[in-house]
């Protein structure tokens, strides 16, 4: 081969590197300068701390209302952990020394009810295999850091800016020329709120499994928007510093459904959309009650007949794209069953009986307004009760309002 060949294959070559070369991962940290106010709502949503190397999650991020993790599975020492998985709002789990998931009885940590719970405790060296989903610039090759129990590297642990705009060096370098990809769909953050096959919805023990919204979605009759339509992917639902993270509510598209639900003792009462049609029925960490978890449900739709399967037989899926009455009055109304809720949901959003039937059951928190419709008793009447036993039956309508409104969280 001749030198002039040589130089020719090397300037090629280097044409086709260039372009490949030129777009790094560069971090988040490089995006504050220009992008300050995106920056500060992004680092108070739990993405960029999703996977944190131990003393980075036992800081925490204060200022951005994001905790210190200060628990740590009996029998270990901080310098037995290498990574810590979550921990933000649902639950934290732990990476050992060689990259392998501590599994066992008592390892995982539950946030909401401060209880250690077990988790795969029959896997003895269980792989960080979860890097696709919670870091930036994932490759499955390799081992980051070493670590045989971490399968794949990553540029960045965590999911940062450009986990969703892609590599940015190029973009920071010369921001107006440059552009980082910006993908509006709702399969960018289906990429990782999925579970399996997107076409159907993995459940199990009475729950929808997490982060499958992007399955959820599909089935839903809001197939048709995107994620972003309603989220702001830069902010928190989580964070209570935040409470704009949700741009469109459901009020801007059902004003007519919002009107009627207004006049209704419910909304009255501070009950909201979402309570009913984005109720808790899938599980990360934490069963509540029997027919609540931890996590809403992106299905919407609530099938009113009592009789329907809100599960498959084999409880391994859901059995359609709908919530069943449990999920959707139940988990408020504990005191109530499925017939009970059909009679009142099929007149939605008024709630009130369809053919009043006198109801044989004694009620646990008594309703003296059921004599009356809601329109006719304003909640005003609840506040400067008349004497009596209507007092009492007052009082008690209260305190089960106030039963039922705690219950939300
Ligand atoms: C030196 C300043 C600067 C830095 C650093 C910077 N950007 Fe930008 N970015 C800009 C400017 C200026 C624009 C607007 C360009 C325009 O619309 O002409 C922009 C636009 C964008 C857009 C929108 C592109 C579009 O098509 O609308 C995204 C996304 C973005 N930046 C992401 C990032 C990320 C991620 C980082 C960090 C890795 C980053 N930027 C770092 C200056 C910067
Ligand atoms: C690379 C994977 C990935 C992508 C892409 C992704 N997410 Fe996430 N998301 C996660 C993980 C993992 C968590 C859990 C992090 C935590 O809170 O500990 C999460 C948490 C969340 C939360 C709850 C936590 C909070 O602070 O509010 C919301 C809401 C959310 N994501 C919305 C979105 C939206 C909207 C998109 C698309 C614009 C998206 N995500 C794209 C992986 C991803
Ligand atoms: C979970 C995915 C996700 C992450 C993480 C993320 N973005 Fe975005 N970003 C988006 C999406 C989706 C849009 C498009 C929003 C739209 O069109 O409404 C967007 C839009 C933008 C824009 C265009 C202007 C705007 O506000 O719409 C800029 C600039 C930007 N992002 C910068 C950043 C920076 C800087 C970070 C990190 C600090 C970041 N993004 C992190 C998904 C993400
Ligand atoms: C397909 C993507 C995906 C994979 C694979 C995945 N996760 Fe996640 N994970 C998520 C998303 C999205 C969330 C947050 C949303 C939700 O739970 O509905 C989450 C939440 C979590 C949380 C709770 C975070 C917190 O702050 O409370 C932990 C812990 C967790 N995952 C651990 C794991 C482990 C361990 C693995 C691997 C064995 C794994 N995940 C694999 C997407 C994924
Ligand atoms: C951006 C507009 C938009 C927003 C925001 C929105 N929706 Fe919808 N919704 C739609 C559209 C479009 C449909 C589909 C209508 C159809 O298929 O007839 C729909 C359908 C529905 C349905 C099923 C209707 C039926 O006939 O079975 C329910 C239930 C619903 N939405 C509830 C909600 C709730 C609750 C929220 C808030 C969490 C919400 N929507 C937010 C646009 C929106
Ligand atoms: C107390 C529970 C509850 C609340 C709160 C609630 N809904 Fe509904 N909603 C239902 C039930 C049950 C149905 C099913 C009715 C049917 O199929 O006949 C329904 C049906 C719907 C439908 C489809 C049928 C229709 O009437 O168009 C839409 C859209 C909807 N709701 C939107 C909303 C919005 C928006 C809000 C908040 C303003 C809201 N709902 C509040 C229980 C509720
Ligand atoms: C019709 C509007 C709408 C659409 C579309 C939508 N969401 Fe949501 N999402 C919400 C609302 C409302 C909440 C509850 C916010 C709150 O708790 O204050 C929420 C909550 C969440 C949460 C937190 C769940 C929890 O219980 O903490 C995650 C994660 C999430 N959404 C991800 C997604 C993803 C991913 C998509 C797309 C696949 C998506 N959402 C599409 C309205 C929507
Ligand atoms: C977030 C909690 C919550 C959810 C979910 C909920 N409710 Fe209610 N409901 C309340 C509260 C609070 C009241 C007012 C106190 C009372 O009257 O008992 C109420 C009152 C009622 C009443 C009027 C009281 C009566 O006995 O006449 C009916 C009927 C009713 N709900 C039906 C339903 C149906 C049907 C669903 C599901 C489609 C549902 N609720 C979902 C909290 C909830």
């Amino acid at each position: 081969m001749n030198a002039m060949k040589i130089v020719l294959a090397a300037v090629f070559l280097s044409l086709l590197i260039a372009p490949v070369l030129g777009a790094e991962y560069v971090g988040s940290d490089r995006c504050k300068t220009c992008h300050k106010d995106i920056w500060e709502d992004f680092m108070k949503t739990g993405h960029p701390y999703k996977l944190r190397p131990v003393d980075e999650a036992r800081q925490g991020n204060e200022e951005f209302g994001i905790r210190k993790v200060t628990e740590l599975p009996n029998g270990y020492t901080w310098d037995d952990i290498t990574y810590v998985i979550g921990g933000v709002w649902w639950k934290t789990r732990f990476v050992n020394e060689t990259g392998y998931i501590v599994t066992g009885n008592a390892v995982q940590y539950n946030l909401e009810t401060g209880q250690w719970v077990p988790y795969d405790p029959d896997e003895v060296a269980k792989p960080y295999n979860c890097g696709k989903c919670h870091t930036t610039g994932y490759n499955e090759d390799g081992h980051q850091d070493g670590l045989p129990g971490i399968v794949g590297t990553w540029a960045f642990p965590g999911i940062e800016c450009e986990a969703c705009h892609g590599p940015a060096s190029e973009h920071v370098a010369n921001p107006t020329e440059v552009k980082p990809e910006v993908d509006t769909s709702s399969a960018l953050c289906g990429k990782c709120h999925v579970r399996g096959d997107p076409s159907r919805i993995p459940a199990s023990n009475g729950f929808i499994k997490h982060h499958e919204q992007y399955n959820e979605l599909l089935a839903s009759p809001h197939k048709d928007l995107s994620c972003i339509t309603c989220h702001d992917p830069h902010k928190s639902v989580k964070n209570p510093m935040v409470d704009d993270a949700i741009k469109m509510k459901c009020e801007q598209c059902h004003g007519d459904v919002a009107k009627e639900f207004a006049e209704s003792e419910m909304a009255k009462e501070g009950v909201e959309c979402t309570d009913c049609h984005m109720p808790f029925a899938a599980k990360s960490a934490v069963k509540r009650a029997e027919f609540e978890g931890d996590i809403r449900s992106h299905l919407f739709r609530i099938n009113t007949d009592p009789s329907a399967p809100m599960f498959t037989d084999d409880g391994k899926y859901t059995a359609g794209g709908y919530l069943t009455l449990d999920f959707a009055c139940l988990y408020c109304h504990t005191d109530k069953d499925r017939e009970w809720a059909a009679k009142y949901a099929v007149k939605a959003h008024k709630f009130e009986e369809e053919e009043p039937k006198p109801t044989p059951t004694a009620t646990a928190t008594p309703t003296p307004e059921k004599t009356a419709t809601p329109e006719q008793t304003p909640t005003k009447e609840k506040q400067k009760p008349t004497p009596g036993f209507e007092v009492l039956g007052a009082v008690a309508a209260l305190l089960g309002a106030i039963y039922l409104l705690g219950r939300r969280r």
